[in-house]
């Protein structure tokens, strides 16, 4: 790494890489060094500092020039030193041998996932692999909310005005039209006999069951067209269901352990103490709460693959339910509890307002994936691409529109400006892609001969790629240590940018053999990193636009 080798050669073991910045644009240097950490120590004002170092250092290695200003050390590089920087290996192994689980999607069944369950989607799945780009092995898990009233009503309208064949044809926006109806109709009778089919199901009466079981598959079935599209797998599918079923133990233990106390029949975990609401873990009929089958799956999964961190994406609105959850699990004696993080999202809405959702309202996943991809045909029209390229664009747009901001600041998603082939897209991205496989051809037709380089000077426009290509790792800790994918959002904008300007005023394809060959290796090194981003944030590679 460039910053490694400035440190080494700045020689003053006082330095180090983590007061390294980059110097903004207009200013002398290249990297900048501010010494306010050391005038404590030194009993120095910085600035003082900063004069006194530059006055004696004799410039050496990767460094041309050391100048004070102010309190800061500006350091310039020697252009003729930085060629052969930016980063070789794209797999970090740091990680290797950790496993971490991560919960995300996790969408309730019979009723159409929303808005804030695409998040969590395309959030977890980029997650996820940031994660084994450090070097975690990953289990994905979708915890499916399949248990509860809904589906108790759900099957009540199926019996009492659905026609299965039907419903099979349209799929789940059928089950979500006879939801919607049974909530219009409700009754006192419709909600008896809404709760009596749930009890049957947890009695396991083959009957209810297998409308239960029918409802679950043509929910899923829908689902997994937009994991297909996404290129999402999951290794694990246990749903609140499953975990229901471990409810007993669960309470045995915390009774066990005297956590638990009672309240108007029901059962609660004291959390006062910690400035939490108490956490109740079963209600006064003696079922489970959300609560409850949490705190199993938790262990469960402790027991099954072990996890050296777990997570749980799902939008801020439930910090609360997981902050009382980690210490609920703390206090039953679990040291890994502390490994358990919940990665919450803001709210996410269109500038058109419609996807605030109300019942029987909700803005569904297909429709926008839908709109996204016809937006995208009109583009693809123009230019004589293939349906398939559609839909490639048009899936992109709506994971990296919902990457791009801090995952848990409130974000606007725009479909128009997210496909804007210029700024801060996936078009964008996949464009300047494309851009560099026509370089390659040209160069391959021209007889270029990719050969390396290894003394080479840099301009301007070589050298801000190279600085930039060299910042990846150190992006993608930034990414892991956060859990936020707009890091590499935008560190794939910049590098597109910068890539961009750099084609803009270099001929690649140029008379002197050393310089094509360098600039084809350069461009050859940027789309390494830029598909390894795109990768990350769920853009799909278009070879041709
Ligand atoms: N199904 C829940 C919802 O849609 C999210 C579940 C998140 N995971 C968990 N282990 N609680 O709100």
């Amino acid at each position: 790494m460039i910053k490694e080798k400035i440190i080494e050669d700045l020689a003053n073991s006082d330095f180090s890489i983590e007061n390294l910045a980059e110097v903004p644009e207009n200013f002398t240097g290249d990297y900048s060094l501010p010494c306010f950490f050391l005038a404590k120590r030194l009993g120095k004002n910085p600035a003082e500092i900063a004069k006194e170092f530059a006055s004696t250092y004799k410039p050496q290695g990767i460094i041309s020039k050391v100048e004070n200003m102010g309190p800061y050390l500006n350091i310039t590089l020697d252009r003729s030193k930085c060629a052969n920087y930016g980063e070789e290996c794209l797999n970090f192994d740091d990680f290797k041998g950790k496993v971490a689980c991560i919960d995300f999607s996790s969408i309730n069944l019979a009723k159409h996932p929303h808005i804030g369950h695409l998040c969590t989607t395309i959030i977890g799945a980029s997650i996820a692999r940031i994660l084994e780009k450090v070097g975690y092995k990953v289990v994905r898990i979708n915890y499916l909310g399949d248990y509860g009233t809904p589906f108790g009503k759900l099957i009540t309208a199926v019996k009492k005005w659905g026609n299965r064949q039907e419903i099979e044809k349209i799929g789940v926006d059928a089950l979500q039209d006879l939801y919607v109806r049974f909530n219009q109709e409700e009754s006192e009778e419709l909600i008896a006999s809404a709760r009596d089919e749930f009890r049957k199901v947890e009695e396991k009466d083959s009957e209810a069951l297998e409308v239960y079981n029918w409802i679950i598959e043509i929910s899923l079935r829908e689902m997994h067209n937009i994991y297909d599209q996404l290129g999402i797998k999951f290794d694990d599918y246990n749903g609140e269901r499953y975990y229901e079923g471990k409810k007993d133990e669960v309470i045995a233990l915390l009774k066990e352990k005297g956590l638990v106390f009672e309240s108007e029949g029901a059962l609660l975990v004291n959390l006062s103490e910690f400035n939490l609401t108490d956490f109740m873990v079963q209600k006064s009929d003696g079922t489970s709460l959300y609560s409850t089958r949490d705190i199993a799956a938790a262990i469960d999964r402790k027991n099954k693959y072990n996890f050296d961190i777990s997570l749980y994406v799902t939008d801020t609105a439930q910090n609360l339910h997981f902050k009382s959850l980690f210490k609920t699990l703390e206090l039953m004696g679990y040291e890994w509890a502390k490994d358990l993080k919940h990665i919450g999202y803001g709210r996410l809405s269109t500038p058109d307002g419609k996807i605030a959702s109300r019942r029987g309202k909700v803005a569904v996943l297909k429709d926008i994936f839908e709109s996204a991809e016809n937006k995208a045909f009109e583009i693809v029209k123009e230019r004589d691409l293939d349906r398939q390229v559609a839909t490639d664009i048009g899936v992109s747009a709506v994971s990296f529109g919902l990457l791009k901001t801090e995952r848990v600041k409130d974000a606007v998603f725009d479909i128009e400006s997210a496909l804007n082939f210029e700024g801060e897209t996936s078009t964008y991205l996949q464009y300047t892609n494309a851009r560099l496989n026509s370089i390659f051809s040209k160069a391959n037709e021209s007889g270029i001969k990719e050969i390396s380089v290894r003394e080479y000077t840099l301009n301007e426009e070589e050298f801000a790629c190279i600085k930039h290509l060299d910042l990846y790792k150190e992006m993608i800790f930034n990414a892991y240590n956060n859990f936020e994918p707009c890091y590499v959002a935008r560190y794939a904008i910049k590098l597109a940018t910068l890539f961009n300007k750099f084609y803009a005023n270099c001929k690649v394809v140029s008379e002197d053999e050393v310089v094509s060959a360098y600039r084809i290796g350069l461009c050859r090194k940027v789309q390494a990193v830029l598909v390894d981003c795109m990768q990350i944030l769920g853009v799909k590679i278009i070879e041709k636009m």
